[in-house]
């Protein structure tokens, strides 16, 4: 233990060390709860908040409402006695670590909305007391914990390093991945000095395999912004190959599999329909927003945006001239799209490029049906008005002109569709795995 640690510091630290310290966690989505469940599993006190009072009601009748969280995970933690949820944020005042995970969206002119964290940031404050620890996760820019959530916290008079302790720790849930978990995922933190950096080290360290430390805040803010930026360039590189090799002849897909026989200086990256979810579209806008201050310019991420939000029109343009090369037009045709949430084996719809081909899909005349195991109704959502709910694969199939694989969801019968229908259009290589359908298949 490098840092001499102030009076309050010292009490926290025996608490963590201890795991008598209670863990809150807010905002109990797709990140937080995962993350409640794992401080409850290493044996701390945790206490879960939400403002949504259905999923606070949820927990405490002992169901999930996150596809890949059993809801024997949460009647085991409630047995265990150690777990609570509420959305009573006077509460706030039990937790001596308070862990933020709100939504961090964008505004509709693509800005950062930082209105969740300000909201929260709010709601801690008017509970702080000394000796808490506060660690925002939300993804969002460099500067943000220290210039949004610090002064908020420090207008009760306490002081940072002082009285209570704050850092930033993103965030690398990977929803639906089987291979990593949130114990086994390792975890940066970079907190507000040494004081606080310490705290949020021993707190992970007694719940995850391993902590990654940083030299501040804004550090551990980047990483993550690194990170998903890093994905959403390296997506729009193998996108725009992909539209470049298709007049050639030339398969993408056949060609990253081979790259990636590379022992070195090569990772495989997939093109697509389009980019979901609620990182990868929005997270590197943050920083384009952020580096404006600065004088500075993000082309990387701007073109990236631009390439990927391009694939949905990409999409439906090659199911037009697949359908041509049939002799069919897209107006009247009726199609069956096959997925709809943003990635497999998920049920999360969120930015989802499905809603947006469907759309497309409709504007120019298509009966459009879909088929997803994970989302039975696409709900309403923001930008987004479509009423449908998830078809059956059944003997309905051949009524179909195309099939569109929009996702590759696993445990879905595409040899079925592929004999039922006469063209498929495929966007995530479903076809290339098994044996060749009866259908004629076009990759987009
Ligand atoms: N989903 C992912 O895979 C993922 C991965 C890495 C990082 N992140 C980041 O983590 C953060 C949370 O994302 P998520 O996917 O868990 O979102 P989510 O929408 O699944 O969950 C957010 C939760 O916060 C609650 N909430 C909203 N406002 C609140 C408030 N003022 N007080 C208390 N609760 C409130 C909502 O009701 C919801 O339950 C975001 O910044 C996101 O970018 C998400």
């Amino acid at each position: 233990m490098p840092e001499i640690l102030v009076e309050p510091a010292r009490r926290l630290a025996g608490a963590l060390e201890g795991k008598t310290a209670r863990v809150g966690v807010i905002g109990l989505g797709y990140v937080g709860l995962p993350l409640l469940l794992e401080f409850d599993r290493a044996g701390y006190p945790v206490l879960g908040f939400d403002i949504d009072r259905e999923k606070v009601a949820r927990l405490q009748r002992g169901e999930s409402y996150i596809a890949h969280i059993p809801a024997t995970r949460i009647r085991g933690a409630l047995e265990a006695g150690r777990f609570d949820a509420t959305a009573d944020f006077a509460r706030l005042a039990e937790a001596d670590a308070i862990l933020i995970c709100v939504p961090t969206p964008l505004t509709p002119q693509r800005e950062p909305d930082l209105s969740y964290i300000e909201k929260t940031a709010d709601a801690v404050a008017a509970r702080l007391r000394p000796g808490q620890l506060v660690v925002l996760e939300s993804t969002t820019y460099p500067g943000t914990t220290q210039e949004v959530v610090q002064p908020r916290l420090e207008a009760t008079g306490l002081k940072v390093e002082e009285d209570f302790f704050l850092a930033f720790s993103p965030e690398r849930e990977d929803p639906g991945n089987p291979q990593y978990s949130t114990r086994t995922i390792p975890k940066v933190v970079g907190g507000a000095g040494p004081q606080s950096a310490h705290l949020a080290e021993s707190l992970y360290r007694g719940a995850l395999d391993r902590v990654v430390r940083v030299s501040s805040t804004r550090a551990a803010e980047a990483v993550k912004i690194l990170e998903n930026t890093y994905r959403a360039v390296n997506i729009a590189l193998v996108n725009e190959l992909k539209v470049t090799f298709e007049p050639m002849g030339i398969d993408i897909w056949e060609v990253i599999e081979a790259a990636k026989t590379k022992p070195f200086g090569f990772a495989p990256f997939y093109p697509g329909p389009g980019l979901g979810g609620h990182c990868i579209p929005i997270d590197p806008f943050y920083l384009t927003w952020k580096a404006r201050e600065y004088g500075l310019s993000t082309r990387f991420i701007e073109l990236a945006g631009e390439i990927n939000t391009g694939m949905p029109g990409h999409v439906v343009r090659r199911v037009a001239s697949a359908l041509n090369e049939d002799g069919k037009c897209l107006r009247g045709a009726r199609i069956l799209v096959l997925g709809v949430a943003y990635k497999r084996d998920v049920d999360d719809m969120r930015e989802s490029p499905a809603v947006e081909i469907i759309e497309l899909l409709q504007n120019a005349g298509a009966q459009v049906d879909y088929h997803d195991p994970h989302v039975p109704h696409l709900p309403a959502m923001r930008r987004h008005q479509i009423k449908l709910n998830s078809v059956p694969l059944d003997a309905r199939l051949s009524a179909y002109d195309a099939a569109l694989v929009v996702t590759d969801h696993t445990g879905v019968d595409y040899a079925a569709v592929g004999e039922a229908v006469p063209l498929v259009v495929d966007t995530r290589n479903a076809y290339g795995r098994g044996r060749p359908p009866r259908a004629r298949v076009v990759k987009a």
